[in-house]
């Protein structure tokens, strides 16, 4: 039985990583690192090349790895798990969590057999999401809606700012005015930053959609890797971190912001390890 607590490096393109970290907080045993990575230099992963994000990912986590020996690793972020977590699991020799949209949740749960997804514009063009229908969802229909908005207004509603509720409102449209729109009775989560819209989503949505973050399935995940391990990694002895890949566009709100997840500090990479 290993005697530390552990600990896990989570990464995502921004804050919305964070929303599994708020979920870990509660989950992991006290004394759980939890370092973080947001790489805020290339943000948003939904709009990058996919060649360019799996050579990127696979720099970051080589010098994360290196310097912090995770026990576990949480790829924080559909965009980068549907693209390249496979190559990661095929570099590094150490678990790797990630983040899928919740198909198979959503096909389990709908009375109507009609649900709706949000997701970036990456994760939605991906042969991947059409594989996790084909195989959890072929009796369903998946309306998927790859929104280029959503996660630059979470990033704006984590640092407690007020959001347009007419930008949230167009993304949405585009579920419910879909052929067969009108019979979606659920709708998953398919990014993470979306769990920092939530408030926005049930403001603006019919009251009776059934919402699924799948935040805390992951958190539980993390915890059950954790607790399977057999040895101590001699994790680094270093303090927990909050990594970015360049400077914050508001330093002062976003410490602001993380300090409500335990974080104190914000450092920036330097130089950041990437080709
Ligand atoms: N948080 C990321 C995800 O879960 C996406 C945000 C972005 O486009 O960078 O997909």
């Amino acid at each position: 039985m290993p005697t530390d607590p552990g600990r896990v490096l989570a990464f995502d393109s921004g804050i919305g990583g964070l929303a599994v970290v708020q979920a870990l907080r509660t989950t992991l045993p006290p004394g759980t690192l939890i370092d973080y990575l947001a790489d805020n230099a290339l943000f948003p992963y939904g709009e990058q090349d996919d060649a360019v994000l799996v050579t990127r990912i696979l720099a970051l986590m080589e010098e994360r790895i290196a310097r912090l020996r995770p026990d576990v690793v949480l790829i924080a972020c559909n965009t980068a798990s549907t693209i390249a977590l496979e190559a990661l699991r095929a570099r590094f020799d150490v678990p790797f969590v990630g983040c899928v949209p919740p198909v198979r949740w959503a096909a389990r749960v709908s009375q109507t057999r009609v649900f709706g997804l949000l997701a970036t514009r990456g994760t939605a063009r991906r042969p991947y999401l059409r594989s996790l229908r084909d195989t959890f969802a072929a009796d369903c229909e998946m309306i998927v809606h790859g929104a280029r908005t959503l996660a630059d207004l979470a990033e704006q509603a984590f640092l407690g700012r007020p959001i347009d509720d007419d930008l949230v409102a167009q993304e949405l449209r585009h579920l419910f005015e879909a052929p067969n729109g009108d019979r979606i009775d659920t709708i998953g989560l398919g990014c993470t930053h979306y769990t920092f819209l939530s408030n926005a989503f049930l403001r603006l949505c019919p009251p009776d959609i059934n919402w699924l973050d799948p935040a805390l399935a992951v958190a539980r995940q993390v915890n059950h890797v954790l607790e399977m391990r057999v040895a101590d990694r001699s994790t680094s002895a270093s303090p927990e971190s909050l990594c970015l890949t360049g400077p914050a566009a508001d330093e002062q709100a976003l410490k602001h912001a993380i300090a409500r997840l335990g974080y104190q500090d914000i450092t920036v990479l330097d130089p950041t390890p990437i080709s």
